[in-house]
């Protein structure tokens, strides 16, 4: 392995490649050497229709630079198909970049089903049917990077956006689990929680803002997190405007109450201060280090 980032020989999958952000991780992917499928649906931020120029457009803009690169116009949620066409092109599958998004903005009261659905449709469900189809590839092989796209509006919340919230969050806990199975395979799995300049974000930010806010911000951190230097797993970064950040879980030392005599809701008023009080906080990594503080209350009434 050298020391500079290249991916020679190596197989990258970016959906919704087609625009925003997928168009940068792509030529950038494409730049640093690796064959990649451009997917792109093409159709609208809402979710309608579809359109192959977007994808040819940007394989057209990787061949001009001298890269290697191929179109896909399948829907994520055919994974199966956008894998095949690596292993038809290429003949193998080395990172997956589960990128493509929509959205279907509603305060929850006016939710309807079918923005509720699609929005899983193509972000859960999506980023699900490419990386299980890829899966067998990756553990075969024993080397694989996945990416997923996460959002501040899944870690933090945003009005308007349960259905995408639900989504970009479920991804972190997708993430969090390939990573703990793919590990022994040499799969490295990790989110990011970009902001970028595109036409999901124009009008939602201010128009100086927007044009400072590149899309090719985003993309060194992507074509990091898939190279083979990267040791990095189950992590979720935000990144945007030039600035890269890990986030992690902090949670309280809490209250332990006598679990033989249980505790009353009044205990909990009583004691609300201290549970939500974060000095000297923990930062579990996993299962074990989370359950700690609860099996040491135990240990200390009962065992
Ligand atoms: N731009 C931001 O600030 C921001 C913030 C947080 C998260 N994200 C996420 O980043 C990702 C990229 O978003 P973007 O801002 O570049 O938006 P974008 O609309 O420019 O790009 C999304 C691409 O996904 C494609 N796509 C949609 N449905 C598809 C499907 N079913 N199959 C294949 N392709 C499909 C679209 O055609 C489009 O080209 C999304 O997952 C989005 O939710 C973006």
């Amino acid at each position: 392995m050298s020391d500079a980032v290249r991916f020679d020989d190596k197989v990258v999958i970016v959906t919704g490649a087609g625009g925003g952000l997928g168009r940068a991780h792509a030529l950038l992917f494409a730049r640093h050497g690796a064959k990649v499928v451009v997917n792109d649906l093409g159709g609208s931020t809402h979710g309608e229709g579809a359109n192959a120029s977007a994808a040819d457009r940007v394989v057209a803009e990787i061949r001009e630079a001298g890269g290697t690169a191929v179109a896909n116009h399948d829907s994520v949620t055919d994974g199966e198909k956008i894998v095949q066409c690596a292993l038809d092109q290429f003949g193998r599958v080395d990172v997956v970049v589960n990128n493509a998004g929509i959205l279907r903005d509603k305060t929850f009261h006016k939710m309807e089903d079918t923005d509720w659905e699609l929005v899983y449709k193509v972000h859960v469900e999506g980023a699900y049917k490419v990386t299980r189809a890829a899966w067998p590839h990756l553990r075969e092989q024993g080397y694989g990077r996945v990416i997923f796209t996460s959002s501040t509006s899944g870690i933090y919340g945003n009005f308007g956006q349960s259905n995408y919230g639900m989504a970009k969050l479920g991804l972190y806990g997708l993430t969090r689990t390939l990573a703990i199975e793919g590990r022994k395979n040499n799969i490295l799995v990790n989110a990011i929680a970009p902001t970028g300049g595109t036409r999901m974000t124009e009008g939602l930010i201010p128009p100086q803002v927007f044009e400072q806010l590149k899309p090719e911000l985003v993309s060194p951190l992507v074509v990091y997190l898939g190279s083979e230097q990267c040791q990095e797993t189950s992590g979720l970064f935000e990144v945007g405007g030039g600035w890269v950040g890990k986030v992690r879980w902090e949670r309280s030392l809490g209250v332990g109450f006598d679990p033989r005599e249980g505790f009353s809701p009044d205990d909990v008023a009583a004691n609300w201060q201290r549970i939500c009080d974060f000095e000297g906080a923990a930062h579990p990594a996993d299962n074990v280090e989370a359950l700690k503080e609860m099996m040491a209350n135990l240990q200390k009434y009962t065992l």
